[in-house]
């Protein structure tokens, strides 16, 4: 298995690019599976996720093809890549496939929609919590599915095509509101989604299904309307940037010190992280390529955090600000509101000298004045690269095992870490 080693004590100076978003490229991937035409993506990170997905995809009968290799579209880069479900060979997504990855369950909704059956399998518990997929379920039901679950699958049929509906989610789920949206586009009549998910991958993906036919209105908003349409066409769209990998390199750079420039990175998409990154103390200046984050050598100032669904202070970067914290100047309160056991970086953490007690869903951070390396276990896809942030500040050799699930969500971390002069390196077993 492979690890990651780092020395830490370097300033992080120059620019790193920032990928096209994970968590977007997988639901517009999905989207492909509602039409018989060639759904061209852009900018799809070359990640161990999308890999996978595309594996899935595959089973379902849906053929890919990376365009253009040529032009700068190395190994490891983000890449054009073409999705055509021409015919649908399986509408059952195995346990085999869907255990390694929890968004592979959203096949469910374009499956149901285009062809009138699915049989997915439950996606099982998970490192972070328990997460269930009743709002799933309930939705489906409200557009007119009938659902049984069977030894461990969902089956839900709708042989006389789904049925608009008005559906008021009782929580801000991301994956159920890309689901509905998606079974919605097929569906006859008007669907009313409220207290949708508002985040910037629900916006990419209605703009995706938009360009594709459908007729959505209000995404980014928490009401989304969508009058169903007969079929769907192909189209072209590009994934929007990370801001997960933007806001992990940002906190970064407040960590180690530095000046780097994070290309084709938008404010717009986490300006609540943004500014609780410049309230610990480091500079942050939008300009027209990126965001460039500046830190000068004073101390980390502590911020209390909440996590919340978008535009809130988003979950997926809650470790990495509690790697960022474990070195301020003074106490720190973080607190978890969207999964309910995701704070296994803690004790990690700890063997790297920080100082953090647990109560509940909060997360109480007394900074120290230096980290001291030593060898971490990576434990989910956004802990591990908090370790990572850590490493960077920490005095001495970090070892992080068990990278893989670094490798799943950030494309090229050592190289665009390396590439500020950061000492980081993989060790390949
Ligand atoms: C997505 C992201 C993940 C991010 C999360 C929250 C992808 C691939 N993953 O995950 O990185 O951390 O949003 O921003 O985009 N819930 C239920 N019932 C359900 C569905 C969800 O109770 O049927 C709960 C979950 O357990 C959790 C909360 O709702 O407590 C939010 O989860 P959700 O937004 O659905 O997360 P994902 O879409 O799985």
């Amino acid at each position: 298995m492979d690890r990651i080693r780092l020395v830490g004590g370097n300033k992080l100076n120059g620019r790193i690019p920032i990928s096209g978003a994970k968590n977007a490229a997988l639901p517009l991937m999905i989207a492909s599976l509602l039409t018989d035409d060639t759904l061209t993506l852009e900018n799809v990170p070359h990640l161990a996720d999308v890999e996978q997905l595309i594996r899935i995809l595959g089973n379902h009968g849906v053929d890919y093809a990376v365009n253009g290799r040529r032009e700068k579209q190395q190994e490891g880069y983000s890449r054009t890549i073409s999705f055509t479900a021409r015919n649908i060979v399986d509408t059952t997504a195995p346990y085999e496939l869907v255990s390694k990855m929890r968004a592979s369950f959203w096949v469910i909704g374009p499956l149901l929609a285009r062809m009138g059956e699915a049989k997915v399998s439950l996606p099982g518990g998970c490192a972070i919590g328990t997460r269930p997929v009743d709002l799933f379920l309930e939705g489906l039901d409200a557009l007119g599915a009938k659902i049984d679950v069977e030894n461990g699958y969902v089956i839900a049929k709708a042989k006389n095509r789904l049925k608009g509906n008005r559906f008021v989610f009782p929580k801000v789920s991301v994956g159920a509101t890309h689901v509905l949206m998606m079974a919605a586009t097929l569906a006859r009549g008007e669907t009313v989604l409220e207290n949708a998910a508002r985040e910037p991958e629900v916006v990419n993906l209605a703009d995706c299904l938009n360009a594709m036919g459908a007729n959505i209105v209000g995404a980014g908003t928490s009401t989304i309307t969508i009058q169903g349409v007969d079929m769907l066409s192909g189209a072209r769209q590009k994934v929007i940037p990370d801001r997960i990998e933007t806001g992990t390199y940002a906190m970064a750079v407040a960590m180690a010190g530095g000046d780097v420039l994070l290309e084709n990175a938008r404010p717009d998409l986490l300006q609540t992280a943004l500014d609780v990154i410049a309230q610990t103390g480091a500079e942050i200046t939008p300009t027209n390529s990126g965001i460039r984050v500046t830190r000068n050598g004073h101390g980390i100032h502590p911020v209390d955090v909440t996590t919340e669904p978008f535009p809130g202070f988003p979950t997926d970067l809650q470790a990495q600000f509690m790697g960022l914290m474990t070195m301020a100047k003074g106490r720190s309160r973080i607190t978890e509101t969207i999964f309910e056991n995701r704070f296994m970086h803690v004790q990690e953490l700890a063997r790297l000298g920080a100082h953090i007690s647990l109560s509940g869903q909060t997360a109480t951070v007394e900074g120290v004045d230096m980290l001291k390396g030593a060898p971490v276990m990576a434990t989910d896809l956004r802990a591990s690269v908090s370790l990572v942030i850590a490493g960077l500040a920490a005095e001495g050799e970090t070892v992080v095992n068990r990278v893989y699930h670094l490798d799943r969500g950030f494309e090229r971390l050592e190289e665009k870490l390396s590439g500020c002069g950061a000492v980081i390196e993989r060790l390949s077993s």
